[in-house]
């Protein structure tokens, strides 16, 4: 059978013709097509790429587990908080066993650490600042792990926050890895401390035992000689200036290693190297000492030490004209301070820079007596230090 020739294709008007016919028989508008179309084109397009999300969410989940970290969002108004698989690795807890509420989590932190987790949280909900708190926590089987934590507050049109998302990340190995090398400074530090009131001990010594003596020995002989040879004028002026020369030395051991520290202790020291100092300098200088017989030895240095420094600081820098020194106890602590009313300074400025070293190495000394030292200071207004030790 001959093939029938195929129909001519069909005109484009045809066609169109033929769509309207269809669209009125359906009662469908050319509006609602183009809808049904796009949303077959959307689900197309999910159709596509949803495996690429998964393929992200799976590479996301890796990357956390591997950061030691898990996402959370916090519906502030609903005090509701999701958080990401894997959080209760970060807890300590068996899976499914963590409630993931606020106070489920609150109750983990560390008590000492929950105002900073506090106040951190209120500064980011009140004053928008960004969340970033680092803080312990403790495990149900007791271990003591530290966790990042960072976020942002999304709020309402009215500026009320709504929600907050952010992250949690255990820190512990950093943090117990930046503990071992602050112990590790500070155990060279005691020992470079060490090292120089040993070296200063022996300077004193030789200056005292040797030098000291020595000009002791030159001025009796002078003395002689002035007794005998009664014309010879030029003697008295090096006289004096000997005697001056050993007073200088003398204060210098004194500074170096006060051996009344070791004889009589510190309010004995104190008393004699303000007396110099007061000589020297003709300021203005007020001691208070209340006795105090609990301090070691270490701790006795320490004072002194911060009194020392503190005093050399009114000389080079506050232009003062009164200073007081005030030694007390109360059944904790024993409490220095040294207030002049000179020019003060910026204390976070200074101590932000290098130029603090003076200041920082009696805060060290401070520390490392178990201690406190803080700087009370403005420009215009005078500067106190204040050095606080325990005592048993
Ligand atoms: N009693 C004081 N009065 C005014 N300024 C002071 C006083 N003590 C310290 N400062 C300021 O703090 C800075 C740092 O002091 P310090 O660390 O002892 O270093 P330095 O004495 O070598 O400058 C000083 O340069 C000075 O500006
Ligand atoms: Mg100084």
């Amino acid at each position: 059978m001959p093939l029938m020739p195929p129909d001519p294709p069909p005109s484009l008007r045809d066609l169109l013709q033929r769509a309207e016919a269809l669209l009125h028989e359906t009662g469908l508008s050319k509006l609602s097509l183009q809808a049904e179309a796009e949303g077959l084109r959307y689900d197309i397009a999910v159709e596509r790429t949803q495996p690429a999300f998964k393929t992200t969410e799976m590479d996301l989940q890796a990357a956390l587990d591997a950061a030691h970290m898990t996402v959370w969002e916090w519906d502030v108004a609903g005090d509701k908080v999701r958080w990401s698989a894997g959080v209760e690795k970060l807890f300590g807890v068996a899976p499914g066993a963590f409630p993931g509420d606020f106070d489920a989590y609150r109750s983990l932190v560390f008590p000492d650490d929950l105002p900073a987790v506090q106040s951190a949280l209120d500064a980011a909900l009140e004053h928008n600042a960004p969340y970033s708190v680092e803080h312990r926590i403790r495990w149900p089987d007791g271990h003591i792990r530290w966790l990042h934590c960072h976020g942002i507050v999304l709020r309402d049109d009215r500026g009320r926050p709504r929600r907050m998302f952010g992250t949690v990340a255990d820190v512990t190995e950093r943090v117990r890895g930046e503990q071992a090398l602050r112990d590790r400074l500070a155990a060279s530090n005691a020992r470079l401390l060490s090292a120089q009131e040993e070296e200063r001990r022996r300077l004193a010594r030789e200056l005292h035992d040797h030098h000291c003596q020595q000009i002791v020995s030159l001025l009796l002989q002078l003395e002689m000689l002035r007794k005998t040879h009664p014309h010879l004028d030029a003697l008295s002026p090096i006289v004096q200036d000997l005697k001056d020369l050993l007073q200088d030395i003398r204060y210098l051991v004194q500074g170096l290693h006060p051996p009344l520290l070791e004889r009589q202790g510190l309010a004995a020291a104190l008393q004699h190297h303000i007396e110099a100092w007061r000589a020297r300098t003709g300021l203005s200088i007020r001691l208070t000492v209340a006795p105090v017989d609990r301090l070691s030895a270490d701790q006795a240095l320490c004072l002194f030490r911060v009194v020392q420094e503190a005093l050399h600081n009114v000389v080079k820098h506050a232009e003062a004209s009164e200073v007081a020194v005030d030694l007390r106890t109360t059944p904790t602590a024993v409490l220095l301070t040294i207030q002049d009313n000179g020019r003060g300074f910026d204390v976070d400025r200074v101590l932000s820079t290098a130029a603090g070293l003076g200041l920082l190495g009696m805060r060290e000394r401070v520390e490392q007596q178990r201690g406190t030292l803080t700087f009370t200071s403005a420009p215009g207004h005078g500067t106190t230090v204040t050095a606080r030790l325990p005592i048993n």
